[in-house]
């Protein structure tokens, strides 16, 4: 079924297009220097020492477990209620994930006081994730993990551009992951970006980027090697040019589109504002938000009718979905730790997860709550 309101448009144009013709009549169609420009506007956008291009936000997060030393029997401590890569990047090197709940309704990001709680012995890390773009507790959480002598890895897939007192979202911690996925902020297809501070951790996640090769291909056809040894077990998780292309066309684009986006939010809000049984959260953050996504929660009254109500919704032609099953439920993680989630049981219950994107009119903001307010009643 085709949905007159998508829950995300592209916002592409000819700009995009020519980026990819230019590539592809450069000859050069794998990672090289539109990998490297993508890489430098990240430093200097973000204001970040390091940026590695990848794959895609999963194999950064897996990267970022090898290179902070994350091994098996390690615990690790991150929210439920995220996409399910987040916890599958602790499971690959043979970490534990252990599930924190999230704050509350207001605020869907993980609980400082359920991460104190869940810290043994074992614990290394904690994968915190920017919920919809807005930023978690981050001076708390980092005073935990300095207590504690943990890592902290940003899993920002959500908030590119996203602040918290001042500074971006992804470089507040050891390492950040973003994802290029199409329905991201910033949209290559596939791709994926790692953010650090530390040379020596960047160094690494480059080499384990490209089999543990000492030089890349790029660099022995301009001649400037002409071996390489292999010094780590690595991958193959490198982004090619021609989605880097993309990436640097979107990356340039991506302030005013925040900047619409936040309209369309306002929009929201006001629409919704005095609507008996659906809460917005994140109504009173005080820190700049890329609004990655616009999540409503229904009030139990009418938590049975959430299912309900979305069929409705797409019946009258509006896209939503959920954002997320929580992990713990997923068939896989249903040995692991999970005691205490019930907010995030709670919410993800109620929630609905309306279209975002920078394009969407005023117009059709007022068609969605008005439908929504229809059928929520
Ligand atoms: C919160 C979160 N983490 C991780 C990922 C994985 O990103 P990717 O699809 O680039 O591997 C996503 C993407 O959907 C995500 O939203």
């Amino acid at each position: 079924m085709d949905y007159n309101i998508p829950l995300f448009d592209l916002n592409y144009d000819e700009q995009e297009e020519k980026a990819v013709v230019d590539v592809l009549q450069s000859k050069w169609i794998s990672t090289g220097p539109r990998s490297s420009e993508l890489e430098d506007m990240f430093c200097d956008y973000f204001n970040v020492g390091h940026a590695v291009s990848l794959t895609n936000c999963t194999v950064a997060l897996h990267l970022a477990m090898e290179v902070l030393n994350i091994q098996k029997g390690n615990e690790v401590i991150c929210p439920s209620l995220t996409f399910v890569a987040t916890a599958n990047a602790i499971k690959y090197v043979g970490a534990i994930p252990v599930f924190a709940d999230v704050k509350g309704e207001d605020d869907l990001t993980i609980d400082p006081e359920q991460i104190r709680k869940l810290i043994t012995e074992n614990t290394k890390a904690i994968i915190v994730m920017h919920y919809a773009g807005f930023s978690c507790e981050m001076d708390e959480i980092l005073a935990i993990a300095e207590e504690h002598n943990l890592k902290v890895i940003e899993d920002a897939c959500h908030g590119p551009l996203s602040e918290y007192k001042g500074k971006k979202l992804g470089t507040i911690g050891d390492v950040g992951c973003f994802s290029f996925f199409s329905n991201k902020n910033l949209s290559t297809g596939e791709g994926g970006m790692l953010l650090t501070n530390n040379p020596d951790l960047a160094e690494k996640a480059k080499l384990l980027r490209s089999h543990g090769m000492t030089t890349m291909s790029y660099n022995r056809a301009k001649g400037h090697s002409t071996s390489y040894d292999v010094v780590a077990l690595g991958y193959n998780y490198r982004m090619d040019d021609i989605r880097a292309s993309l990436g640097i066309v979107q990356l340039k684009k991506l302030r005013a589109d925040l900047e619409k986006r936040k309209k369309v939010r306002f929009a929201y809000e006001r629409e919704l504002k005095s609507v008996k049984n659906i809460t917005v959260p994140f109504k009173n953050h005080p820190y700049f938000s890329s609004n990655y996504i616009f999540p409503v929660i229904l009030t139990k009254e009418v938590e049975k009718n959430r299912d309900e109500i979305r069929n409705l919704l797409h019946k009258s032609g509006i896209q939503t979905s959920i954002h997320y099953p929580p992990v713990h439920l997923f068939d896989i993680y249903y040995d692991e730790k999970d005691e205490g989630l019930s907010k995030t049981e709670s919410v993800y219950n109620r929630l609905i997860t309306l279209p975002m994107y920078g394009n969407l009119s005023e117009e059709q903001v007022e068609y969605i709550c008005k439908k929504l307010k229809e059928y929520a009643v």
